[in-house]
């Protein structure tokens, strides 16, 4: 799917425990299996990833060293992980310089002001997904260089993040997830878009639906990545901000308050709360040239970043039985947990 360029992870660090640092690690030692019929996936630590984001991985885990005031975003993949970056980004630089004439019909001349992150560059340029730097198509800064607050994603299970992460007391981490149905979905077109382009047809859902449900895909299981994350937040809400794809949706300014404030930068007014939901909003990323054409990471267009954003559009392709296939698979993972994912 991408290009591997050499790994850009700062290897400066310090010391680690782990045993599997880069010198004893072997990623073609690991259980392999095959994705879609179109590439490998690997299993490292009870979950499955493209074999080529395994060391940078490992680095990450092994030599990372939070700072007290560092955000960490994570999410499995198609749950609203651009969403939040854009969000985040916007946030940690407000205040944004507003007028009340800005927000309606003004909003979009508005939004091109030279202040405006989101209109130079896709979200994902701003804030990198940590394991997946190495397939960046611009260079992007050193992780250790970036000023302080610094942000990044990953979407790495909770076992695997760097110890330093989970301990520094400041260190936050911020969550996404979304339904599982919706998930599967926007993961269905996406990896369509990338392996199936130019009218090819479909993988087919049902064998897609089977990957999801016994965990093997990128990241998976889909459902384990999300039980840990709930769990941790549980225990340490004010470490861990467990977001969901579906109450954003909803209510979004209440949402986006509740985030900014987790970060530390609460809003000073409700003009400031309703430019950041806007500027984030789908229909204006989606339309923005520099998110309709070109790419941050090889092999996958900006654009794919962007597609339906609809609670409930598994409805339009789930038949009874696969929405049970799911749904029972998601009841015995999350049952007793406490934990509720909305899916229309
Ligand atoms: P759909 O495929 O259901 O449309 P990720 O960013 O984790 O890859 O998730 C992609 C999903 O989030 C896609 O869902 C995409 O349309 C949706 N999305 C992207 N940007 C969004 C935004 N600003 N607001 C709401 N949804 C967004």
């Amino acid at each position: 799917m991408a290009t591997s360029k050499g790994s850009s992870i700062p290897s400066s660090g310090n010391s680690h425990d782990h045993q599997d640092d880069d010198a004893s690690f072997r990623v073609n030692e690991l259980p392999r299996a095959r994705f879609w019929d179109a590439m490998d996936i690997c299993q490292w630590e009870g979950s499955w990833f493209e074999p080529g984001l395994v060391k940078p991985a490992v680095t990450f885990r092994t030599t990372f060293q939070a700072h007290h005031d560092d955000v960490l975003l994570a999410s499995p993949p198609k749950t609203g992980t651009t969403w939040l970056k854009a969000l985040c980004l916007c946030i940690m630089q407000n205040p944004i310089p507003i007028a009340t004439s800005d927000i309606g019909v003004n909003a979009e001349a508005a939004a091109d002001d030279d202040d405006d992150i989101l209109a130079k560059d896709n979200p994902h340029f701003h804030i990198q997904t940590i394991e997946s730097m190495i397939y960046a198509t611009k260079p992007h800064p050193d992780l250790y260089s970036t000023p302080s607050p610094r942000l990044f994603h990953t979407h790495l299970p909770y076992k695997v993040l760097p110890d330093s992460t989970k301990n520094s007391p400041g260190c936050k981490i911020v969550y996404i997830t979304r339904n599982p149905k919706d998930t599967l979905i926007s993961l269905w077109h996406f990896f369509n878009s990338i392996f199936r382009p130019n009218g090819l047809e479909p993988y087919p859902l049902d064998r897609a639906v089977d990957c999801f449900c016994s965990g093997v895909h990128q990241y998976g299981p889909f459902f384990d990545h999300v039980l840990e994350y709930w769990l941790e937040s549980q225990k340490r809400p004010t470490k861990i901000l467990f977001l969901k794809y579906e109450e954003l949706k909803r209510e979004p300014k209440a949402e986006v308050k509740k985030l900014a404030s987790f970060l530390g930068r609460p809003f000073a007014s409700e003009e400031e709360v309703e430019k950041v939901v806007w500027r984030c909003s789908l229909e204006r990323l989606r339309n923005l040239e520099v998110n309709k054409n070109g790419s941050i990471l090889y092999g996958v267009p900006n654009s794919s970043y962007f597609r339906r954003g609809a609670v409930g559009d598994w409805k339009n392709y789930l038949t009874p039985e696969l929405e049970e296939q799911i749904n029972r698979t998601a009841c015995s993972k999350f049952e007793g947990s406490g934990l509720c994912l909305e899916d229309a």
